[in-house]
C-alpha cells in the first residue's frame, strides 16, 4: 500500500507529537520537519530519521510530500498554511488557525481554489466520550440540551506568549458547543482580563447564548495551579459530564448514574488518521475550515464584549 506522504511544520511541544503520531501511523511516511530553530528541527528530525528544514518554501518544494500539518506558534499559522496550501499540500492547521477572521477566509478560500482538504486541530471531538456524548445530544437520549458548562483551567504555559487564553484555550469549548449543538451562538456576553500575562488575557468568563434559549458558559484560565478540563451538558432527562483528561464520562438520571466503560484512545492518532483517510478517500474531514472560522468569530466577539462591556449579538 503506498503511503501518504507528510511533513510537519513547528517540532515544538505540540508538533513533535504530530511527527512521533505520523510515523506510528501505518498508512504515512514522515518525510520531513520543519522548523525556524535549527537545533529544534534537527533533533526532531534525528529523532525520526527525515530529513531537518528551516524554510518552509524549501521543504514545500518537495512532490512526495503530499500533506503538512501546522504547528508553529499560533501567530504563524494562518502564514506557513497559506504557503502550503498554494503549494497544494493538503493541510491540519492547529488551533486557533489564524490570527483572525480576514486570515482564516484566505485559508479557506485558497484550499477551494487548489481543491485540497483543510482541516483545523480541535483534538477534543476526538476524545471517544464526546463522540460519546455527541451521540446521545443527537439521538435525544439526554432530552433537549438546555444549557452546557465547560471548565478548562490550568497554570500559564509561558511558551505560548503571541496570543491570549481565548484563541488558545476557550476556542476549544467554542467549537465543541457548536459540535454538540449543531448551531451557531446569536450572542456572546465575555468578561476577561490579565493577571500574570502582559500582553493578553489569562483569564476568561464567556457566555454563548442560542436562538431558542439554550445557552453555554465557559470557563477559561491560566491562573488554576491544577489542570481541569471539564464539560457538563444539562438535558431535560439527563446530564453527561465528561473529564477530558481521565476520559472519564458519566450520565447522571434520575434515580442512577451510569459510568460507560470504553478503550481509552490517544485523541491525537485519531485526529491524524481520520485527516490521512479523508485525504485517502477524498472525504471531508470532520472538522471543516468553516467551523475553524466560526470558532474565530466567536472568540473575537468574546473578546470584544469584554472589551466593549456589552452583549455581542452574532450574524451567520
Ligand atoms: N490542539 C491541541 O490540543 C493543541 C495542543 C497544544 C498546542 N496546540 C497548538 O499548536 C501550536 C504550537 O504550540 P506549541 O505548544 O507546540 O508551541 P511551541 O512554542 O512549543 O512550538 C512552536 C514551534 O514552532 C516553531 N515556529 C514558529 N514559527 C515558525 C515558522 N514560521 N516556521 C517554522 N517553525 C516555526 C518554533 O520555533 C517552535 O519550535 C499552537 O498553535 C498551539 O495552539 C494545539
Amino acid at each position: 500500500m503506498k503511503k501518504l506522504g507528510v511533513a510537519v511544520i513547528g517540532t515544538g511541544f505540540w508538533g513533535k507529537n504530530h511527527a512521533r503520531v505520523y510515523k506510528e501511523l501505518e498508512s504515512t511516511e514522515l518525510i520531513a520537519v520543519c522548523d525556524v530553530n535549527p537545533e529544534r528541527a534537527k533533533t526532531i528530525a534525528d529523532q525520526f530519521g527525515v530529513k531537518a528544514y528551516t524554510s518552509t518554501s524549501q521543504m514545500l518544494k518537495n512532490k512526495r510530500i503530499e500533506a503538512v500539518n501546522i504547528c508553529t506558534w499560533s501567530t504563524k499559522l494562518a502564514k506557513e498554511a497559506l504557503k502550503a496550501l498554494k503549494m497544494k499540500k493538503h493541510v491540519l492547521v492547529e488551533k486557533p488557525m489564524a490570527t483572525n477572521t480576514k486570515q482564516a477566509k484566505r485559508l479557506l478560500e485558497i484550499a477551494e481554489e487548489n481543491s485540497v482538504c483543510l482541516t483545523v486541530g480541535f483534538l477534543m471531538r476526538f476524545i471517544p466520550g464526546l463522540q460519546k456524548i455527541r451521540e446521545a445530544v443527537e439521538s435525544k437520549k439526554i432530552g433537549d440540551v438546555v444549557c452546557a458548562t465547560a471548565k478548562r483551567v490550568s497554570q500559564w504555559p509561558e511558551r505560548i506568549g503571541d496570543v491570549g487564553v481565548v484563541k488558545d484555550t476557550a476556542i476549544h469549548d467554542i467549537d465543541i458547543m457548536k459540535y454538540l449543538t449543531n448551531e451557531d451562538p446569536i450572542g456572546v456576553y465575555a468578561k476577561t482580563g490579565n493577571m500574570r500575562h502582559r500582553s493578553f488575557e489569562d483569564y476568561a468568563q464567556i457566555m454563548l447564548t442560542y436562538e431558542d434559549g439554550k445557552s453555554a458558559f465557559i470557563e477559561s484560565n491560566w491562573l488554576t495551579p491544577y489542570k481541569t478540563r471539564k464539560l457538563v451538558i444539562t438535558g431535560s432527562e439527563a446530564i453527561m459530564k465528561l473529564d477530558y483528561i481521565t476520559q472519564e464520562l458519566w450520565i447522571e438520571q434520575k434515580k442512577k448514574t451510569v459510568q460507560p466503560k470504553y478503550q481509552f484512545k490517544e485523541p491525537l492518532k485519531l485526529e491524524l488518521q481520520h485527516f490521512v483517510n479523508c485525504i485517502i478517500n477524498n472525504e471531508k474531514p470532520l472538522i471543516s475550515g468553516i467551523d475553524g472560522l466560526k470558532a474565530l468569530k466567536i472568540a473575537e466577539a468574546a473578546l470584544k464584549s469584554s472589551a466593549k462591556n456589552r452583549l455581542i449579538k452574532l450574524k451567520w
